[in-house]
């Protein structure tokens, strides 16, 4: 399975969001897919940094088609609105990349009261797919592309249905690779309700390995200086490269849905984009099953197929 985007097929005609198009690898993913000719709504939570991310985008690629939306996936009312804005100006919805994500803030919380990486990273791209997907045509290019992390298997590497919100005890690390785990297990329960319906939309996960971008805003100069000495340089590539295992899920036709797709090199840090491994517990079904069923609960929101 060799996936080179320039090999992919074009996409005239088709719409595409990106959350956290602004930056890191959703500017990337979102600079792959505007060269292959879709229209890509970036969606992120700052209208200056969207405008630079825009002009950048259009100078690499003139012939880009985009459009900025807010949207800050720790508010669910922003959420919200973002649909219904998009459902005022689109009627179709091709490709929707749930790529924004923060990692090991200190604790905080989302103004619906999650903790904030599982609000962020998890329950906000939950609501946000599951109030989109009615606008997907019926067809395997219609793709839904959730990121996830090696991390998902660091920490207990469980969801913690006890203390999903970390009210007990707070560890930056912990709560992070669970929201990532939350993400990969989303992407497959997606999939297998997707296949229970009938659909034909697929539902995909995928990770960049390791790349030096924005994701670090949150770490102390301590930590920064420990990663810039155990993985840097060795263990990461750059963002382009990084950027390929979701663009790999969202633009080869060979994919199917409830793939897993990452870096194929060394410890899957870096490399060629294939399928990735993951953790045992993130193909639990009744685990899986389990979350979706709590997310629906706290988002107030419904899969309807
Ligand atoms: N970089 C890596 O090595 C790595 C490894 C594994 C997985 N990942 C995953 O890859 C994805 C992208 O990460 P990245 O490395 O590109 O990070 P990044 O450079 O920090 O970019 C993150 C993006 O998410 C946006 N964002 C953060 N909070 C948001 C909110 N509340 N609402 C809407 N957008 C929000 C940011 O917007 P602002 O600029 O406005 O803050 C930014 O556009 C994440 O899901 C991350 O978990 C990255």
């Amino acid at each position: 399975m060799n996936f080179h985007l320039d090999n992919a097929p074009m996409q005239h005609g088709k719409v595409a969001i990106v959350t956290g198009a602004n930056t890191g690898l959703g500017y990337e993913t979102a600079l792959g897919l505007a060269q292959k000719g879709m229209k890509v709504i970036l969606a992120c939570r700052s209208q200056a940094r969207a405008e630079d991310a825009k002009t950048a985008i259009e100078s690499a690629a003139p012939a880009a088609d985009l459009d900025i939306m807010l949207l800050d996936l720790g508010d669910f009312s922003s959420v919200r609105r973002f649909t219904e804005n998009f459902k005022e100006k689109y009627t179709e919805l091709n490709l929707l990349i749930n790529n924004a994500g923060i990692m090991w803030p200190p604790y905080s919380k989302t103004v619906d009261g999650f903790e904030s990486q599982m609000g962020v990273n998890y329950f906000g791209h939950f609501l946000l797919t599951v109030l989109l997907i009615d606008l997907m045509p019926d067809r395997t290019d219609s793709r839904v592309v959730t990121l996830s992390s090696g991390a998902h298997k660091l920490g207990k590497g469980k969801i913690n249905f006890e203390d999903l919100n970390w009210e007990k005890r707070y560890s930056k690390i912990d709560a992070y690779a669970q929201s990532k785990l939350a993400c990969l297990m989303f992407a497959e329960e997606l999939n297998r309700k997707l296949r229970h319906a009938g659909k034909k939309i697929l539902s995909i996960s995928a990770h960049p390995g390791v790349s030096e971008t924005e994701l670090g805003r949150y770490l102390s100069k301590f930590e920064e200086l420990i990663i810039r000495v155990t993985i840097s340089p060795f263990l990461t590539h750059s963002v382009e490269q990084a950027a390929l295992p979701t663009l790999m899920a969202a633009l080869d036709p060979d994919v199917k849905g409830g793939e897993y797709f990452g870096p194929q090199g060394l410890l899957e840090m870096i490399g060629q984009p294939g399928r990735a491994t993951q953790s045992k517990y993130s193909q639990n079904q009744q685990a899986a099953k389990q979350l979706w069923d709590i997310s629906e609960k706290l988002t107030v929101c419904e899969l309807s197929l």
